[in-house]
């Protein structure tokens, strides 16, 4: 089966320049590329016209929660996939925190069967650390490496107990696998829902304090030192932890760490007074001065790549009200656009920084033969519309989740088609192609 993908827009990695390129596709792989001075002969080859949309590798997302198994209310293996592949994401990794957890090798079977049959989109699932994320017994790490798990994780909480974090790491490490954790001390935390600063003084509520994050950080990255794995943190959002992080980086701990496009935007100031639990996320959203920190540590590299953290929730749920609600919003349908509209249209940033930390760069931090254009690659490809401004519309997304504090938003930035595996997945015009 032989694509061209005509008239496309790309980026020089080398120059930073836009140039008119055609190219072909062959067997789910990219097999040639065109200067766009003539066209190529395109008979009895699949055509489509990007028109002059720019075309780049599709997007990883290293870090969503996809549901199922347990809670299909949510979101489903289908529906997710679904959504991410109208995010313009190509690849993605879901997080174990389903029920029952993905703590054994049939569960990893599970979503990968169901992956294959059922998904849109490559879906490479991290298994727990603990069994039922306890965080009493490891999980038989070697099994479920050979089941398909691509590192080991208990998001949702944090390993609380040192020694287990640390036993988790040796044996991560003898296995080379990484250990991918969500940082959160529950000594410090306890039942809050905001962040402690200026929206929990002035509602009088108490607070989660930066510290319960840090704490953790700082101290997986002593163990990392120690034990050598690679420890990759997950939703970095305060200043402490990023300058935790690059400490660890200066002295060559192998250490990596991702950020998601809420904890790049919002501040707890941004949070409206009615309390509306679509701001309600873990991490919280922190000070003004925490969201410049994070955006300084992924301009300098100390966080390496940008995440969605997608955490699909029905409205039911969420209508709760700030206390009682999960935590949790949706990302795919809406993270690049943010980011394209509020850091690379206002010039703070350059399209191709933003596109790397979202293809290039996961890539390279979880050795994986994705988001690139070079020749003999998968056929992981997007088309976006960098031109026409579009507002949030929850209603239209293909998530079940409609949980996101960003409705109504005015972007740019939004994908028109994506390939996966050189199959056209997902188009603007008609939808999902199965
Ligand atoms: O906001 C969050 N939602 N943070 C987490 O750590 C878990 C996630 C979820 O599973 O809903
Ligand atoms: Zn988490
Ligand atoms: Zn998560």
């Amino acid at each position: 089966m032989v694509t061209w993908i005509i008239n496309a827009k790309t980026l020089s990695m080398e120059t930073g320049e836009m140039e008119i390129k055609h190219v072909r596709l062959e067997n789910g792989l990219i097999a040639e590329w065109r200067d766009g001075s003539a066209l190529p002969d395109t008979t009895r080859a699949e055509l489509i016209d990007a028109k002059g949309k720019l075309i780049s590798p599709g997007f990883i997302d290293m870090h969503v929660h996809l549901r199922e198994p347990g809670f299909e209310y949510k979101e489903t293996i289908a529906s997710g996939t679904e959504s991410a592949a109208k995010g313009g994401f190509t690849v993605i990794a879901p997080m174990p925190n389903t029920r029952p957890v993905m703590d054994t090798p049939e569960t990893i079977h599970l979503v990968l069967d169901k992956a294959a049959t059922e998904g849109v989109v490559r879906v490479l699932p991290y298994a727990a650390i603990t069994k039922n994320e306890l965080g009493r017994e490891l999980t038989d790490f070697a099994a479920l490496k050979e089941a398909g798990a691509i590192g080991f994780t208990d998001d949702g909480v944090g390993v609380q107990n040192a020694q287990m974090m640390k036993d988790a790491m040796t044996l991560a490490k003898s296995l080379d696998m990484p250990i991918i954790a969500h940082c959160e001390d529950d000594t410090l935390v306890e039942g809050a829902a905001v962040s402690e600063g200026a929206f929990a003084r002035k509602h009088g509520l108490k607070g989660i304090p930066n510290e319960s994050e840090a704490i953790h950080v700082g101290r997986d990255i002593l163990l990392s030192e120690a034990t050598g794995v690679h420890y990759h943190i997950c939703h970095v959002s305060t200043e402490q932890s990023v300058r935790l992080i690059r400490l660890g980086k200066s002295v060559g701990v192998r250490v990596t760490s991702e950020v998601c496009p809420h904890h790049l935007l919002l501040s707890d100031e941004h949070i409206p007074d009615s309390m509306d639990a679509n701001w309600k996320m873990n991490p919280p959203l922190r000070t003004p001065k925490d969201v410049e920190a994070c955006i300084q540590g992924i301009e300098d590299g100390t966080i390496d790549i940008i995440v969605t953290d997608h955490a699909p929730h029905s409205e039911e749920e969420k209508a709760r009200g700030m206390a009682r609600a999960p935590f949790g919003i949706v990302g795919f349908e809406t993270a690049f656009p943010l980011l394209y509209t509020k850091f690379v249209r206002t010039g703070r940033w350059s399209l191709e920084f933003l596109l790397r930390r979202m293809t290039s760069d996961p890539a390279r931090v979880f050795g994986l033969p994705y988001g690139t254009m070079a020749v003999g690659a998968p056929a992981d490809l997007i088309l976006i519309d960098l031109e026409n401004e579009r507002e949030v519309d929850p209603a239209a997304f293909l998530t079940k989740g409609r949980n996101t504090p960003f409705t109504g938003w005015k972007l740019y930035g939004w994908p028109a088609l994506t390939i996966v595996n050189g199959k056209v997945v997902w188009t603007e015009e008609n939808g999902i192609n199965r």
